[in-house]
């Protein structure tokens, strides 16, 4: 059993690690960059000497000047490695090519400024419209700027056109950035392919090209790649034929030229994939697509696509859409127009093998990345700092995509768990960021990698819901197609449908440029209400007032009443106040980004209703009244007695949003308490609350279409087994042992997890080393991903040591899915302190060996010290701090230093609360 680990929680954590990497290459590409800041300190190009004849030089920031802008490339690229190794004895992972760029110049100018990273220019030419060279002097500067420089002889000529070729070489790694090589199995034996990953600022580790958003032009690209390889890249095969270099044979493949695009939208593939027949392809290993893995992907995308098509009342501009399955790939999934990469996970299904959280991430991710071939590819940000423009457009359309895809699973009801919850959570830290930034703030490509963060996709389906009702996307859309926008672009477009008196901007404003949200506090009695900057840790300095459009709703009155507070209050007004018995619910169906407060009569008749009869309040509001009640307690606006309270009707509760809210909340007083007296009376409480649940869903074979029933039966079992319900474990143990004696698995795919976990956690040596067979034997990713998770559910140490150790060979775990490995690890209670011992002894190693970009450093150690409340494991920290130098942490300085203000919070909440908590679950108990 491990103790402290909801499945619910694994599933969150694999969402979450899965979100955050859909979210982007975020965090690794951090590392990347702040190694690289490290070494070489951003150097800002030198200004202007006032004595230079022409503008020379790009202004004194790391952004092209902009006198040049690109028209067309074409593309030569070769690559030289074999995808089999049985009789080559000479492997390479170089690659060369040439680029000719077609650019006009729009301000005469001595120099040229592009961008080139990690590759050797062998040769370079700029020639003028009549083929005339113009010598220069080619730098390449050593810096985060990457840029390409050339030094002219004579000036180039505004209104004139010019051509710059070079030709270079440059060598893959398996670093997940720019052209990168990746490596799987097929009947036992290696192989190896190439594949792509651009965005943000890696297109220029590819070839010489103006890598910037805004950069739009037309690519005609050429793969030049071994025989027995297929080459994929944003638009169809043209032509291919065969052809002799050094007395070899190769196969050469010629795109058709691309639409005018981003160069952070470019993609390239060679492998030995296969591809599910039809006319719009998945690509996947053979092995995947001769078993069909593919289908589900490739149909709901087609669904998905034409549902788009209508919707926005715009064709999907090009004549193909690729999608491929990766077996390493930074992200979740990258949108490149025309060939979508994925993770294997995020698209390979096998019916009665994947679960329905597989699933949902499928659709989910397909129907995000599928609305950026509008919302991003057509249409793409000015620059980086409105990178949400791309993002949250893509998430909110995303629901309708999949709503439509999978009409049965209600959707739209988890979006308060999947989407307002955690943006809420990490937007309450002092250290979040307003949604929009200027355009100066963002100029590093570690600038860029920071914004891919839930607030850039999540935040902004909040501020615009109400007003994206009446957006017309096709106007939009095609004021703005292959070209770039601003936000306020945006609000001009809303406002032009709104027709109202309220000014979009004015209202936007306070929600995107403000960091933050407000807490709203209600006072029934007197009908006062006002609003606050919620922070969780502190008070804030700042001095914000938001717009806010807020519901309410009374008991025994069916009509909802509306507002629009613009003012910090206390603004009285009657629609606030209650008379008598009755309860003031506010935030109906959670539709506002913020928190409510109450004065404490109306929290009381809250909580009494819920008592007598929940289904009086929405089930969002459920949801809302626990999550928001444990944050205000968590910052102290109330005690957290009367938060603990909001879980005691939870025993006659069987919808998912309310046990899921309080079970991600709950979370935090394990991880403080598993190790103390808190948790057998907790444990006790848990098991009381969650027993009627349980045999509400206990049939474990039970056929739901609803998504949220599916995952609360989840809830249910991992609640009931992690909290010793001796059916549940009994159940878990038998049905693991059927598998391992008739080798055929006949549990649940949606159990899984659960029941692998609990019956390794309950089992022995046996039970691990079937489990790890079955992992190494596992062909499709995400049943490889539930048993990694479960294999860290055992309680013996020695097996958890020895299980860390699998983490540094990437032949038994993937360099990607080490830091979640360590992290499951750390989860289990008997393996935080192995864990955070691992980590310590192997640090050198780990930075060293992982720290160029495939695991985030940042996430392991938030990871491993997620459980720290103690003063000596805050000395630990800090001398861990101390012997390895505070400036050798790389991307995760920060997150070490955020790991020792959250320990000092915690050491500090648990002697607040402990003594509280320990007598609630005592007095809630006692009577068992
Ligand atoms: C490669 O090796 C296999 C078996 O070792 C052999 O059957 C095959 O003919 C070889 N191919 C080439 C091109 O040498
Ligand atoms: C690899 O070896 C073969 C045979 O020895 C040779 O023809 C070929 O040029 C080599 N390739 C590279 C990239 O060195
Ligand atoms: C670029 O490389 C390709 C393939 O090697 C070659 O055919 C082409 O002529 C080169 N382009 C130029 C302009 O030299
Ligand atoms: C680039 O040139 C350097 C120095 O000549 C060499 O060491 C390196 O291997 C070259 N890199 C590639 C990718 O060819
Ligand atoms: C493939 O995509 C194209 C482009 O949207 C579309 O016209 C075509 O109908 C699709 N093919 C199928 C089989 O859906
Ligand atoms: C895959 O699907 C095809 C067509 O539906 C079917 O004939 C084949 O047996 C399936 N293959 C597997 C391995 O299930
Ligand atoms: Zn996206």
């Amino acid at each position: 059993m491990s103790k402290g680990v909801y499945v619910s929680k694994a599933l969150a954590v694999s969402i979450i690690v899965v979100t955050v990497l859909a979210v982007s290459s975020i965090i690794t590409m951090l590392v990347v960059y702040n190694i690289q800041i490290e070494k070489n300190p951003p150097q800002r190009p030198p200004t202007n000497s006032p004595t230079t004849p022409f503008p020379t030089g790009p202004p004194p920031n790391l952004r092209l000047p902009g006198d040049l802008v690109p028209e067309k490339y074409n593309v030569y690229l070769q690559t030289y490695f074999y995808t089999r190794l049985s009789n080559v004895t000479n492997q390479t992972f170089a690659f060369n090519g040439n680029a000719t760029v077609y650019f006009k110049c729009l301000k005469t100018t001595k120099k040229i400024f592009m961008h080139s990273k990690d590759l050797n220019i062998t040769l370079f030419r700029v020639t003028d419209e009549n083929g005339d060279v113009v010598a220069g002097r080619l730098t390449l500067w050593d810096d985060e700027s990457n840029f390409l420089e050339v030094e002219l002889e004579s000036a180039l000529k505004a209104n004139k056109n010019y051509i710059f070729f070079t030709t270079f070489e440059g060598e893959m790694f398996d670093d997940l950035a720019g052209l990168y090589i990746s490596k799987y199995t097929e009947n036992g034996e290696d192989r190896y392919l190439a594949a792509s990953q651009m965005q943000p600022t890696d297109a220029r580790k590819v070839f010489p090209c103006f890598d910037e958003p805004a950069m739009k032009a037309i690519f005609d690209i050429t793969i030049i790649h071994r025989r027995d390889t297929t080459a994929l890249s944003n638009a169809k095969t043209k032509e291919s034929w065969v052809t002799t270099i050094d007395d070899e044979q190769w196969l050469v493949t010629h795109f058709y030229p691309t639409r005018k695009m981003s160069t952070y939208l470019l993609a390239f593939t060679v492998s030995e994939f296969k591809e599910e027949k039809s006319d719009n392809l998945t690509w996947a290993r053979p092995e995947a697509v001769d078993a069909n893995h593919t289908k589900y992907a490739q149909e709901k995308s087609i669904e998905i696509l034409m549902f788009y098509e209508e919707e926005f009342g715009i064709p999907y501009p090009l004549s193909k859409l690729d999608q491929i399955a990766l077996p390493d790939f930074s992200a979740g999934a990258m949108e490149n127009w025309g060939l979508i990469t994925y993770r294997e996970t995020a698209l390979l299904y096998e019916e009665g093998v994947s679960s329905t959280s597989n699933k949902e991430w499928i659709v989910t991710v397909i129907a995000h990345e599928v609305a950026h071939q509008w919302f991003g590819n057509l249409v793409t940000m000015k620059w980086w700092n409105d990178l949400w423009l791309n993002e949250g457009f893509a998430t909110y359309i995303s629901y309708k995509g999949v709503n439509k895809a999978e009409a049965s699973w209600g959707i739209n009801d988890l979006f308060v768990l999947h989407e307002t919850q955690p943006v809420m959570q990490v937007d309450s830290l002092a250290s979040s960021h307003p949604l929009s930034s200027g355009e100066k703030d963002v100029q590093t490509p570690s600038d860029i990698t920071e914004l891919f963060d839930s607030i850039t996709y999540s935040k902004v389906l909040f501020s615009l819901s109400w007003s994206f009702m009446f957006f017309n996307y096709k106007s939009y859309l095609k004021a703005y197609e292959y070209s770039n926008a601003e936000y306020k672009d945006l609000w001009s477009h809303l406002q032009m449908v709104i027709n109202s008196e309220i000014r979009v901007e004015e209202v936007m404003k306070t929600w995107t440029q403000q960091m933050g949200y407000p807490v709203i506090t209600i006072n029934t009695t007197s009908g006062e209400v006002l609003q606050q900057h919620f922070l969780l840790n502190q008070t804030s300095h700042y001095n914000f007032t938001w717009q806010v459009p807020i519901k309410v709703m009374k008991s025994g009155s069916s009509t909802l009443e509306a507002d629009l507070l613009t003012r910090k209050g206390p603004v009285q007004k009657v629609m606030y106040q209650a008379s008598g018995n009755q309860w003031l619910l506010a935030n109906v169906n959670c539709t506002g980004y913020f928190r409510v407060n109450y004065n404490p009569q109306n929290w009381e008749r809250l909580l009494k209703q819920l008592e007598s009869n929940h289904k009086n309040i929405p089930v969002i509001n459920r949801g809302q009244l626990i999550d928001d009640a444990f944050n205000l307690a968590r910052a102290k606006y109330i005690n957290t007695t009367l938060a603990l309270n909001t879980t005691k009707y939870l025993r006659n509760e069987t919808e998912y949003i309310p046990w899921e809210s309080a079970l991600e909340n709950l979370d935090y007083f394990i991880l403080m308490f598993d190790r103390s007296e808190v948790y057998g009376p907790m444990k006790a409480y848990m098991r009381k609350q969650v027993y009627n649940l349980y045999k509400y869903f206990e049939p474990y074979t039970m056929n739901m279409t609803c998504i949220s029933n599916q995952y609360n039966q989840i809830n249910a079992i991992s609640v009931a087994c992690s909290n010793d319900l001796e059916d549940c474990k009994e159940t878990a143990s038998k049905l693991f042992r059927e598998w391992m004696n008739n080798a055929s698995n006949k549990i649940h795919p949606n159990l899984k997890s659960t029941i692998y976990c609990n019956a390794i956690a309950a089992g022995g040596e046996e039970e691990w080393d079937f489990a790890w067979q079955m992992y190494m034997n596992a062909t499709i990713a995400s049943e490889k991903d539930k048993l990694r998770y479960a294999l860290s559910c055992t309680e013996n140490v020695w097996i958890l040591n020895r299980y860390l150790s699998y983490t540094l060979d990437p032949s038994k775990i993937r360099k990607m899915d080490s830091v979640s490995t360590i992290n499951y690890i750390a989860r289990n209670v008997v393996g935080q302190s192995l864990a955070w011992d691992f980590v310590r002894s192997q640090w050198s190693y780990i930075s060293q060996e992982y720290g160029g970009g495939i695991m985030s450093l940042g996430s392991l150690i938030d990871g491993v010290t997620e459980r720290f409340s103690t003063v000596f494991e805050l000395q630990q920290l800090r001398q861990f701090q101390k012997d390895h130098g505070e400036g050798s942490f790389g991307s995760a300085t920060r997150a070490l230093q955020q790991a020792m203000e959250r320990t000092e919070a915690n050491i500090k909440w648990v002697q607040e609360n402990k003594q509280t908590v320990l007598e609630w679950f005592r007095r809630e108990t006692t009577n068992l």
